[in-house]
Protein backbone atom coordinates (compact mmCIF):
# COMPACT_ATOMS: atom_id res chain seq x y z
CA UNK A 1 0.00 0.00 0.00
CA UNK A 2 2.34 2.32 1.44
CA UNK A 3 4.71 2.26 -2.30
CA UNK A 4 2.18 3.29 -4.91
CA UNK A 5 1.15 5.97 -2.82
CA UNK A 6 4.41 7.72 -2.50
CA UNK A 7 4.73 7.31 -6.44
CA UNK A 8 1.36 8.71 -6.56
CA UNK A 9 2.25 11.43 -4.71
CA UNK A 10 5.52 12.48 -6.05
CA UNK A 11 3.42 12.43 -9.90
CA UNK A 12 0.74 14.97 -8.17
CA UNK A 13 3.55 17.01 -7.11
CA UNK A 14 5.23 16.68 -10.57
CA UNK A 15 2.12 17.01 -12.61
CA UNK A 16 1.01 20.32 -10.51
CA UNK A 17 4.20 22.34 -10.49
CA UNK A 18 4.16 23.44 -14.36
CA UNK A 19 0.64 24.32 -13.17
CA UNK A 20 1.90 26.53 -10.26
CA UNK A 21 4.67 28.33 -11.92
CA UNK A 22 2.07 29.00 -15.11
CA UNK A 23 0.05 30.93 -12.74
CA UNK A 24 3.26 32.72 -11.04
CA UNK A 25 3.39 34.00 -14.28
CA UNK A 26 0.50 35.62 -15.07
CA UNK A 27 0.57 37.39 -11.76
CA UNK A 28 3.13 39.36 -13.35
CA UNK A 29 2.69 40.19 -17.31
CA UNK A 30 2.09 42.30 -19.99
CA UNK A 31 -0.66 41.58 -22.90
CA UNK A 32 0.48 41.23 -26.37
CA UNK A 33 -1.31 44.72 -27.40
CA UNK A 34 -0.37 46.94 -29.33
CA UNK A 35 1.75 49.36 -27.21
CA UNK A 36 2.53 47.42 -24.20
CA UNK A 37 6.24 46.65 -23.10
CA UNK A 38 7.02 42.92 -23.45
CA UNK A 39 7.64 42.61 -19.81
CA UNK A 40 6.63 44.70 -16.65
CA UNK A 41 9.20 46.63 -15.17
CA UNK A 42 10.10 50.23 -13.22
CA UNK A 43 9.43 53.47 -15.27
CA UNK A 44 10.34 55.97 -12.92
CA UNK A 45 9.12 58.59 -15.34
CA UNK A 46 5.68 58.01 -15.81
CA UNK A 47 3.59 60.94 -16.28
CA UNK A 48 0.69 62.50 -14.35
CA UNK A 49 -2.37 59.99 -13.89
CA UNK A 50 0.12 57.21 -14.58
CA UNK A 51 2.25 57.70 -11.93
CA UNK A 52 0.99 55.54 -9.95
CA UNK A 53 2.25 52.42 -12.07
CA UNK A 54 5.98 53.59 -11.54
CA UNK A 55 7.26 50.90 -9.65
CA UNK A 56 5.95 48.08 -11.92
CA UNK A 57 4.42 48.89 -15.85
CA UNK A 58 3.48 47.41 -18.49
CA UNK A 59 3.85 50.75 -20.33
CA UNK A 60 6.83 53.13 -20.82
CA UNK A 61 7.16 56.82 -20.07
CA UNK A 62 5.97 57.81 -23.78
CA UNK A 63 2.67 56.21 -23.59
CA UNK A 64 2.00 57.39 -20.29
CA UNK A 65 2.34 60.91 -21.46
CA UNK A 66 0.44 60.04 -24.94
CA UNK A 67 -2.49 58.69 -22.72
CA UNK A 68 -3.37 62.23 -21.46
CA UNK A 69 -3.89 63.65 -25.45
CA UNK A 70 -6.69 64.14 -27.25
CA UNK A 71 -6.61 62.01 -30.10
CA UNK A 72 -3.00 60.53 -29.73
CA UNK A 73 -1.00 58.25 -31.47
CA UNK A 74 -1.75 55.34 -29.47
CA UNK A 75 -5.65 54.50 -31.23
CA UNK A 76 -6.15 58.50 -32.72
CA UNK A 77 -9.32 58.31 -30.57
CA UNK A 78 -12.01 61.02 -30.43
CA UNK A 79 -12.86 61.66 -27.50
CA UNK A 80 -15.35 64.46 -28.63
CA UNK A 81 -17.49 62.85 -31.06
CA UNK A 82 -20.42 64.38 -29.70
CA UNK A 83 -18.94 67.95 -28.69
CA UNK A 84 -15.76 68.47 -26.48
CA UNK A 85 -16.22 65.98 -23.61
CA UNK A 86 -16.13 67.05 -20.26
CA UNK A 87 -12.84 67.30 -18.08
CA UNK A 88 -14.03 65.67 -15.20
CA UNK A 89 -15.58 63.02 -17.60
CA UNK A 90 -12.06 62.92 -19.84
CA UNK A 91 -9.95 62.68 -16.26
CA UNK A 92 -11.72 58.69 -16.18
CA UNK A 93 -10.61 57.67 -19.83
CA UNK A 94 -7.76 59.02 -19.15
CA UNK A 95 -7.29 56.45 -15.65
CA UNK A 96 -8.75 54.20 -18.08
CA UNK A 97 -6.01 54.47 -20.49
CA UNK A 98 -3.65 53.99 -17.83
CA UNK A 99 -4.97 51.54 -15.86
CA UNK A 100 -5.26 49.43 -20.08
CA UNK A 101 -1.47 50.02 -20.56
CA UNK A 102 0.38 50.01 -17.99
CA UNK A 103 -1.28 47.23 -15.15
CA UNK A 104 0.75 44.22 -14.85
CA UNK A 105 -1.90 42.71 -12.87
CA UNK A 106 -4.14 41.78 -15.76
CA UNK A 107 -2.99 38.05 -15.97
CA UNK A 108 -6.07 36.41 -14.84
CA UNK A 109 -8.25 38.09 -17.54
CA UNK A 110 -6.50 38.36 -20.41
CA UNK A 111 -8.04 36.68 -23.82
CA UNK A 112 -7.03 36.13 -26.94
CA UNK A 113 -8.22 38.35 -29.36
CA UNK A 114 -9.26 38.39 -33.07
CA UNK A 115 -8.48 42.25 -33.74
CA UNK A 116 -6.49 43.43 -36.33
CA UNK A 117 -4.22 45.90 -33.80
CA UNK A 118 -3.83 43.17 -31.09
CA UNK A 119 -3.26 39.71 -29.94
CA UNK A 120 -4.43 39.93 -26.28
CA UNK A 121 -7.32 41.50 -24.89
CA UNK A 122 -8.89 41.98 -21.27
CA UNK A 123 -12.23 40.23 -20.45
CA UNK A 124 -14.67 41.14 -17.22
CA UNK A 125 -11.97 42.15 -15.19
CA UNK A 126 -13.94 43.08 -11.33
CA UNK A 127 -14.06 47.06 -11.45
CA UNK A 128 -14.55 48.39 -8.07
CA UNK A 129 -17.90 49.56 -7.60
CA UNK A 130 -16.59 53.00 -6.61
CA UNK A 131 -14.56 53.52 -9.72
CA UNK A 132 -16.89 52.30 -11.51
CA UNK A 133 -19.51 54.84 -10.07
CA UNK A 134 -17.70 57.84 -10.00
CA UNK A 135 -16.67 57.42 -13.86
CA UNK A 136 -20.30 57.23 -14.27
CA UNK A 137 -21.41 60.20 -12.04
CA UNK A 138 -18.54 62.63 -13.98
CA UNK A 139 -19.87 61.40 -17.41
CA UNK A 140 -23.49 61.35 -16.79
CA UNK A 141 -23.99 64.76 -18.10
CA UNK A 142 -21.92 64.40 -20.93
CA UNK A 143 -23.13 63.00 -24.91
CA UNK A 144 -22.28 59.89 -26.88
CA UNK A 145 -23.66 58.38 -29.86
CA UNK A 146 -22.24 55.14 -28.84
CA UNK A 147 -23.40 52.43 -26.51
CA UNK A 148 -19.91 50.25 -27.84
CA UNK A 149 -16.62 52.27 -28.44
CA UNK A 150 -14.68 49.50 -29.86
CA UNK A 151 -16.39 48.93 -33.08
CA UNK A 152 -18.85 50.40 -35.48
CA UNK A 153 -17.17 53.76 -36.06
CA UNK A 154 -16.75 55.70 -39.31
CA UNK A 155 -12.91 56.04 -39.78
CA UNK A 156 -12.73 57.41 -42.95
CA UNK A 157 -11.46 60.63 -41.80
CA UNK A 158 -8.91 59.04 -39.60
CA UNK A 159 -9.90 59.28 -36.65
CA UNK A 160 -13.51 58.16 -34.86
CA UNK A 161 -16.47 59.96 -36.10
CA UNK A 162 -20.23 58.73 -34.92
CA UNK A 163 -21.55 56.20 -37.57
CA UNK A 164 -24.37 57.46 -40.22
CA UNK A 165 -27.60 57.07 -38.39
CA UNK A 166 -25.81 57.16 -34.69
CA UNK A 167 -27.19 60.08 -32.94
CA UNK A 168 -25.82 62.13 -29.99
CA UNK A 169 -27.67 61.42 -27.47
CA UNK A 170 -27.73 62.15 -23.84
CA UNK A 171 -25.41 59.98 -21.84
CA UNK A 172 -27.88 58.46 -19.45
CA UNK A 173 -29.87 57.19 -22.41
CA UNK A 174 -27.20 55.51 -23.97
CA UNK A 175 -26.14 54.09 -20.75
CA UNK A 176 -28.95 53.86 -18.12
CA UNK A 177 -26.89 52.71 -15.28
CA UNK A 178 -22.98 52.47 -14.36
CA UNK A 179 -23.25 49.10 -14.87
CA UNK A 180 -23.87 49.36 -18.19
CA UNK A 181 -21.32 52.14 -19.04
CA UNK A 182 -18.37 49.96 -17.23
CA UNK A 183 -19.22 46.50 -19.43
CA UNK A 184 -20.66 47.57 -22.69
CA UNK A 185 -18.14 50.78 -23.76
CA UNK A 186 -15.46 48.18 -23.69
CA UNK A 187 -17.14 45.47 -24.84
CA UNK A 188 -17.16 43.62 -21.81
CA UNK A 189 -13.55 44.18 -20.61
CA UNK A 190 -14.54 45.22 -17.09
CA UNK A 191 -17.42 43.54 -15.00
CA UNK A 192 -19.46 45.19 -12.88
CA UNK A 193 -19.24 44.56 -9.41
CA UNK A 194 -20.86 45.44 -5.82
CA UNK A 195 -17.00 45.05 -3.99
CA UNK A 196 -15.80 47.62 -2.77
CA UNK A 197 -11.77 49.54 -2.83
CA UNK A 198 -11.41 47.72 0.79
CA UNK A 199 -13.00 44.39 -0.41
CA UNK A 200 -9.44 43.12 -2.34
CA UNK A 201 -11.68 41.11 -4.61
CA UNK A 202 -12.25 44.15 -7.05
CA UNK A 203 -9.71 46.28 -9.32
CA UNK A 204 -8.95 48.95 -8.46
CA UNK A 205 -8.41 51.80 -11.59
CA UNK A 206 -7.51 54.81 -9.07
CA UNK A 207 -5.06 53.77 -6.42
CA UNK A 208 -2.11 56.12 -4.36
CA UNK A 209 0.87 54.43 -2.98
CA UNK A 210 1.52 50.47 -3.38
CA UNK A 211 -0.51 48.71 -6.03
CA UNK A 212 -3.55 47.07 -4.57
CA UNK A 213 -4.17 45.15 -7.24
CA UNK A 214 -1.50 42.50 -7.27
CA UNK A 215 -3.25 40.68 -4.28
CA UNK A 216 -6.69 41.02 -6.07
CA UNK A 217 -4.92 39.25 -9.02
CA UNK A 218 -3.17 36.43 -6.55
CA UNK A 219 -6.83 35.95 -5.35
CA UNK A 220 -8.22 35.53 -8.15
CA UNK A 221 -5.54 33.39 -9.95
CA UNK A 222 -5.39 30.92 -6.35
CA UNK A 223 -9.08 30.54 -6.89
CA UNK A 224 -8.46 29.22 -10.34
CA UNK A 225 -5.75 26.85 -9.38
CA UNK A 226 -6.96 25.76 -6.52
CA UNK A 227 -10.05 24.48 -8.40
CA UNK A 228 -7.02 22.75 -10.99
CA UNK A 229 -4.92 20.98 -7.85
CA UNK A 230 -8.19 20.01 -6.61
CA UNK A 231 -9.07 17.98 -9.70
CA UNK A 232 -5.60 16.38 -10.13
CA UNK A 233 -5.79 15.74 -6.73
CA UNK A 234 -8.89 13.41 -6.71
CA UNK A 235 -7.50 12.04 -10.22
CA UNK A 236 -4.49 11.16 -8.89
CA UNK A 237 -6.21 9.43 -5.93
CA UNK A 238 -8.80 7.09 -7.70
CA UNK A 239 -6.05 6.32 -10.06
CA UNK A 240 -3.69 5.21 -6.93
CA UNK A 241 -6.93 3.55 -5.53
CA UNK A 242 -7.97 1.74 -8.40
CA UNK A 243 -3.88 0.46 -9.06
CA UNK A 244 -3.81 -0.62 -5.22
CA UNK A 245 -6.97 -2.63 -5.77
CA UNK A 246 -5.01 -4.40 -8.82
C1 LIG B 1 -18.22 58.34 -43.04
O1 LIG B 1 -17.94 59.72 -43.01
C2 LIG B 1 -17.78 60.32 -44.26
C3 LIG B 1 -17.42 61.78 -44.04
O2 LIG B 1 -16.28 61.89 -43.22
C4 LIG B 1 -19.05 60.16 -45.09
O3 LIG B 1 -18.86 60.68 -46.38
C5 LIG B 1 -19.43 58.68 -45.18
O4 LIG B 1 -20.68 58.55 -45.83
C6 LIG B 1 -19.50 58.06 -43.79
N1 LIG B 1 -19.74 56.64 -43.90
C7 LIG B 1 -20.61 55.98 -43.13
C8 LIG B 1 -20.72 54.51 -43.36
O5 LIG B 1 -21.28 56.52 -42.27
Amino acid sequence: MERPSRVWLVFTMLLSFPISSFSLEKLNMCMDAKHHKTEPGPEGELYQQCAPWRENACCTAKTSAEAHEDNSYLYNFNWNHCGVMSKKCKKHFIQDTCFYECSPHLGPWIQPADDTWRKARILDVPLCLEDCNSWYNDCKYDVTCKENWHKGWNWTSGTNRCPAGAQCQKWTDVFPTAQSMCEKIWSNSYKHTTYTKDSGRCMQMWFTGQNPNTKVAEFYLNQGSRTETAMITSLTLSLAVLLSMV
